[in-house]
């Protein structure tokens, strides 16, 4: 049995991240809160990788088409796209697929207690236009779906992570292999978790 503090995310930077200059922000955002990075690494994404990242869970074109035509039906309009999810998450991906390959990404996985809640905390909505004050999206991005959409487009959000425990261990698998995620002790770990026997080298 693993302990809480063992739990994995995974987080890329995406393109606009790294060229917004915002690499050392987000990453000290991470840190500071006292999660561990035991993955880190730059690379430019396939196109194909992409796309299987996102597909990795099977349900996922359902899900986000409902959830784009559904955000559309609130403000009490029409997806320009149509009603069926399928062929709405069809045109989300292939813009997907550009601006992640666009430029490099920074993949990431983070450890520590909650990692993945936590993260996506930090992280805020996926939609910036209703990301909280206070979150990276909240605080350094300004996109929204209805301008992203009409400027056929995917939503600029700075950053990915991991949506749930199941999830983020598939997508680590899918970007890193086993011998680019280090195993270590951060000293820090030892006031966290009140390991103090670690601290005073008992
Ligand atoms: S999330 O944050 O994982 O819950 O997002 P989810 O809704 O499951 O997945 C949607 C991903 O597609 C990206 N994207 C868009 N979604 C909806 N509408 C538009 N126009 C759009 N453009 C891009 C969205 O940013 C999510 O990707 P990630 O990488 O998770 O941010």
């Amino acid at each position: 049995m693993t302990h809480p503090r063992q739990e994995r995310t995974l987080i890329i930077i995406k393109p606009d991240g790294v060229q917004r200059s915002l690499v050392g922000e987000m990453i000290g955002r991470f840190e500071r809160i006292g999660l561990k990075i035991v993955g880190m690494k730059m690379m430019l994404a396939a196109p194909d990788h992409v796309e299987a990242h996102y597909t990795l869970d099977p349900q996922w074109r359902v899900k986000t088409g409902e959830k784009s035509i559904k955000s559309y039906k609130d403000r009490g309009e029409n997806h320009p796209h149509g009603d069926d999810p399928v062929v709405v998450t069809g045109i989300i991906l292939d813009k997907l697929r550009d601006y992640m390959a666009s430029g490099p990404v920074i993949p990431m996985v983070l450890e520590g207690a909650h990692a993945v809640s936590i993260v996506r905390k930090l992280v805020g909505s996926t939609e910036p236009l209703s990301s909280d004050v206070g979150t990276i999206r909240g605080d350094f991005v300004l996109d929204s779906y209805t301008m992203s959409n009409d400027d056929e487009r995917a939503v600029r959000n700075l950053i990915h992570a991991s949506g749930s425990v199941a999830e983020a261990e598939q997508e680590i698998r899918h970007w890193f292999t086993e011998e680019e995620v280090a195993g270590y002790r951060h000293i820090q770990e030892g006031i966290i978790y009140d390991d103090l026997d670690h601290i005073l080298g008992k």
